[in-house]
């Protein structure tokens, strides 16, 4: 095949059994070509990048997706490579090679192979691996070379998903050697002072854990519902890198993409020259819910429960104005469409969190997009964008981007891997084979959303009582306003009306928003009857916003293979204790 005839063999590979086979199951067509022999000659004649178009074209979109998601790293492409020949390698019977049949190199040996034509060797935990072939078969998995000829640990260090085992098992196959103990201790010292996320701050011991590096975590979903406004310990944490700590002394803000010079405005500027605008936001993950799509089947994402959403005042400068000040007017409307963010967080490459949102959002007057300094009257806390982030209320958490360094008023949307690749839907039957992620929009509103939060899943309630308090959360994406919650305990055949709730427990109801300005959460309450002659009882809740949106009843018809949008009719188990003495 053409990519044979192009094979002008400089690196040398042998193939265990199961890289073979696993050639054969996942790699690309071009690739396939060229398994069958025990050995396989390598293109890499300096024009490796013409080499990994080939391939690249040849590819899967599941391949061309994980490669573009590289920026989450060189782990990322072992984890899912192992991913699909996890079952065969169980099968697989590969004897370990004692340590002792390893050659010792030392840090300048290692440091010698950084290139395709070298071979490429990298270390990690004091073994050193020649992953040249690893390379070439995974067109896209070049980001490896940031770390070709040195330690893996500190790019690694920057995901969670690198400490896993299958991770660790793919790798083991590229073993060539040990590094030597001097050079060995060498790397451990710098590691101590090389964790990226050694400045991370300190976090609410109560905060449910989904992820440490990143941090991402979500409060008790009991918690939740105790107060409409969310403490910022409490507050759920999404962040995709280390916490930059960044200095208010020296804080930029740049403005590019209208007429005239760019803009910078420190923090001063942004407190001053603008009116403060305040208003209460409900945050949610794109995510929130995904564990109940992993129970239909599995999806790729952090195990989220119902608490990946919280609610809190925010205060700062309007977008609008910040734009209108900064020169937007009738002439950039007329071609721009949409506002990019980019976060001061990056990663090994310099890559930044970025999103964007349609410029119509941004300079809409009712809009209510705020570059916030405060949060719930207080600087906002470093894990939620010290010292500005943008709160764009009504659309998904991923847009209201943290630590903002950098708007960009143009006519295309973020080139983000976030905007592009990530958090967007899809049919259930698109898998990660078929999957096209320039075929779906960028999420921005999201659907409507309720969620019990007490009792909590496997609670026991007493007979005696007669009757349980059902109490959650409900809210809709894009401004649009929760108008009811039904919640049942027949099965769906009689519906409760829950008392819905938009302001602190004891204090006056809010007044109603402007139409199309319900950006917060309601908290809702309702008392019902026990039924009788049940021991288990399955407590549903559904809201209805004002466009009269509802809730699908079952998760299996959104499923998606990112588990994003999960808004199923939420269901909670609960069992009847028929002995009041028991409970004593
Ligand atoms: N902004 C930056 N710079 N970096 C991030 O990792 N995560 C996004 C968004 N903004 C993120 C970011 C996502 S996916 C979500 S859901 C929200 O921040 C979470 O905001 P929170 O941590 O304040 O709850």
């Amino acid at each position: 095949m053409q990519h044979l005839r192009h094979c002008q063999g400089l690196v040398r590979v042998s193939l265990t059994a199961t890289q073979r086979t696993y050639l054969r199951k996942a790699a690309a067509p071009a690739v396939t070509a060229c398994v069958g022999s025990l050995s396989v000659r390598w293109q890499s004649n300096g024009h490796h990048g013409g080499q990994s178009g080939q391939a690249h074209a040849g590819l899967s979109p599941r391949w061309r997706h994980l490669l573009a998601g590289l920026a989450a790293g060189t782990g990322a492409v072992l984890a899912y490579a192992v991913y699909n020949n996890q079952a065969e390698r169980a099968a697989s019977s590969i004897e370990p090679v004692t340590q002792s049949s390893f050659p010792i190199y030392s840090q300048e040996e290692v440091t010698k192979h950084k290139t395709l034509d070298e071979g490429v060797w990298v270390t990690y935990k004091g073994n050193v691996y020649d992953i040249t072939s690893f390379i070439a078969m995974h067109p896209g998995g070049d980001k490896i070379l940031l770390a070709a000829g040195g330690a893996l640990e500190p790019f690694w260090s920057l995901y969670a998903v690198h400490g896993q085992d299958h991770v660790l098992e793919i790798l083991s196959e590229y073993k060539v050697g040990e590094l030597s103990p001097e050079d060995r201790k060498k790397q451990l010292k710098l590691a101590d002072s090389s964790d990226p996320y050694s400045t991370d701050p300190e976090r609410h011991p109560a905060l449910r854990i989904n992820s440490l590096k990143p941090f991402n975590a979500e409060p008790p979903s009991a918690l939740l519902s105790d107060s409409y406004i969310t403490p910022n310990a409490l507050f759920f944490k999404r962040n995709h890198l280390p916490v930059p700590r960044v200095d208010p002394k020296t804080y930029k803000l740049e403005i590019e993409g209208l007429p005239g010079r760019p803009v910078s405005l420190t923090l001063t500027d942004l407190k001053t020259r603008y009116p403060k605008h305040t208003i209460t936001a409900t945050l949610q993950c794109a995510g929130n819910r995904r564990s109940e799509m992993n129970t239909v089947k599995q999806v790729k994402g952090l195990n989220w429960g119902i608490a990946a959403i919280s609610n809190a005042t925010w205060s700062g400068a309007r977008l609008r104005d910040v734009l209108l000040d900064a020169g937007y007017g009738p002439e950039v409307a007329a071609k721009a469409r949409h506002v990019q963010f980019e976060g001061l967080d990056c990663d090994v490459t310099g890559t930044s969190y970025g999103a964007s949102i349609p410029l119509v959002k941004a300079v809409s007057e009712v809009g209510d997009v705020l570059l916030a300094y405060e949060m719930n009257g207080e600087d906002i806390p470093p894990d939620h964008g010290y010292p500005v982030r943008v709160v764009v209320p009504g659309t998904v958490g991923a847009r209201n981007v943290k630590w903002l360094g950098k708007i960009v008023i143009s006519e295309e949307e973020s080139k983000s891997h976030w905007q592009q690749n990530d958090y967007k839907g899809f049919s259930p039957s698109t898998d990660w084979d078929t999957v096209d992620f320039k075929s779906a929009p960028a999420i921005q509103e999201l659907p409507i959303q309720s969620a019990i939060t007490q009792p909590a899943e496997g609670a026991t309630v007493d007979r005696s009582m007669e009757e349980v308090t059902v109490k959650g959360y409900a809210w809709s994406g894009g401004g649009r306003e929760v108008v009811r919650v039904d919640v049942t305990t027949d099965g769906g055949k009689t519906w409760h009306i829950a008392q819905l709730q938009n302001s602190e427990k004891g204090q006056e109801p809010a007044p109603s928003p402007p139409p199309g300005q319900a950006w917060a959460w309601k908290l809702w309450e309702v008392t019902v009857p026990l039924p009788a002659e049940t021991q288990e009882l399955e407590i549903v809740c559904k809201a209805v916003d004002n466009s009269y949106n509802t809730q699908p009843d079952t998760v299996a018809p959104i499923w998606n293979l990112r588990g994003v949008l999960s808004n199923a009719w939420h269901r909670v188990k609960v069992n009847i204790n028929e002995d009041n003495e028991e409970e004593e």
